[in-house]
């Protein structure tokens, strides 16, 4: 994105702060796998966020002094040495000139320069217990200033979280982040029906994991938003399964939970679907109660909708659903009351969704469940899962586990499904199924 887009972002963040204030926010650190082997380097959200810097060993300021917004930006300056094994680097000068940087110095003098940024200053925002290392720093640097107090010198006394002004921001998606977003699921859409189509019984999960990952990276998506699940048959039932290793069976259902990363920006779809295209009756009956849940809270999706509408209806048409297929027994008040759905949905309807998968943001506000605005974007994902062990249910549900999963942005009049790329009424899912030959 422009530049120009983070200099409002910023401009947002500043009006939001007092005079005298101060954000420190550092980048993400490198993590390790094993050995001297690092992940694939994931900028801090809230970071990138408000720089779009994606470089580690960085610190963003946002320093609000005398009524003046100031950005500065601390990163590891050009170094042909290093850049010669890690890459060429944006450099000091660059910062000023690409992202738009009022000042920018080498990552080295922070220490050093932070006393004369903090003096003066009474509020202190960072993300609290994001990095302990980095809550050590922050606390270090104010100490450092406190052995000036007798020269006159105000230190900031106020410790407080970034995120809660911050994470308000990030909740309401603009154009720019939405158009993103839909990039992000339209390539996820697209990658979950090449795993339906490749599909075969005998194939191994890991399998159908590789086309999902091709699909991504294909469409310039670096990295999945999190780690893909392609769970089998009784599989599917753990919620967060990922070791995708077990061979596909000929009357398995296929549950697979990914999404893309695209340019910093999450999807996150589920399907679930025949290993060999056809659902058997059971399967049918489950997927298709799931399925009615699922498409009747999206329909409710409004503005001022509270949060918990959707948990409401997907729990009755649930609860509804399995008293008459003689799973649940009892009258649906009571069942809802005693939470008997538990053992079967245990899960919530969904979660926000941005830059992180599970993405920032409250959902109760004042004690009240939050209110849908426009520019809000979440998933809604009920599910069943029927444990092969529950022996309190006829043997013929046991070992199926169904999850459906939307992204949905809310709009001024309603709503707009990003991932409908991806069949999923029965009919459709076993078209598509029938056509592959
Ligand atoms: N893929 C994680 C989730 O659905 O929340
Ligand atoms: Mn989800
Ligand atoms: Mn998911």
């Amino acid at each position: 994105m422009e530049k120009q887009v983070y200099h409002l972002r910023r401009e947002k963040i500043f009006q939001q702060m007092p005079d005298n204030s101060i954000a420190l926010l550092t980048s993400a650190e490198i993590k390790y796998r094993n050995s001297d082997t690092e992940y694939p380097y994931r900028q801090d959200s809230h970071f990138y966020y408000l720089t779009g810097f994606d470089e580690c060993e960085s610190l963003a300021v946002l320093l609000k002094k005398k009524g003046q917004n100031h950005f500065i930006l601390f990163c590891q300056d050009r170094d042909p040495q290093a850049e010669q094994w890690t890459g060429v680097r944006v450099g000091v000068n660059d910062a000023l000139e690409i992202y738009g940087a009022d000042e920018a110095y080498p990552i080295g003098e922070a220490s050093k320069r932070m006393p004369e940024l903090l003096a003066g200053t009474t509020i202190i925002y960072f993300l609290v217990n994001n990095s302990p290392e980095f809550d050590k720093k922050v606390f270090s640097w104010v100490k450092a200033l406190g052995k000036k107090i007798r020269s006159g010198i105000t230190t900031p006394r106020q410790f407080v979280d970034f995120r809660q002004i911050v994470d308000e921001a990030r909740l309401i998606k603009s154009q720019d982040e939405l158009q993103l977003m839909r990039k992000a699921c339209s390539l996820s859409a697209d990658a979950h029906v090449h795993a339906m189509k490749h599909c075969q019984v005998g194939m191994y999960e890991y399998e159908l994991e590789a086309i999902l990952l091709k699909e991504f990276y294909r469409h310039g998506s670096r990295f999945p938003a999190y780690s893909s699940i392609v769970a089998t048959g009784d599989n599917a039932c753990t919620l967060h399964y990922t070791r995708n290793d077990k061979m596909i069976k000929e009357k398995d259902l296929v549950l697979i939970d990914a999404g893309a990363e695209y340019h910093h920006y999450a999807a996150d779809i589920t399907r679930t679907f025949p290993a060999n295209g056809k659902f058997t009756k059971e399967q049918q009956a489950i997927y298709e109660l799931v399925l009615a849940a699922q498409q009747s809270a999206i329909q409710q999706i409004a503005p001022e909708v509270p949060w918990n509408k959707a948990q409401e209806t997907i729990l009755h048409i649930l609860v509804q659903g399995l008293i008459d297929l003689k799973i649940l027994k009892g009258s649906v008040a009571t069942l809802l009351e005693e939470k008997a759905y538990l053992p079967f949905y245990m899960h919530n309807s969904g979660h926000w969704l941005g830059m992180d998968v599970h993405d920032v943001g409250e959902y109760r506000v004042q004690g009240n469940w939050r209110p849908l605005k426009p520019g809000m974007v979440f998933t809604v994902e009920p599910g069943l899962y029927i444990s092969a062990d529950n022996m309190s249910v006829a043997e013929q549900w046991r070992g199926i586990g169904v999850r459906i999963e939307d992204d949905i942005v809310v709009t001024e009049q309603g709503y707009e499904v990003l991932t409908e790329g991806v069949p999923k009424s029965v009919h459709e899912i076993e078209k598509l199924m029938k056509d592959r030959g």
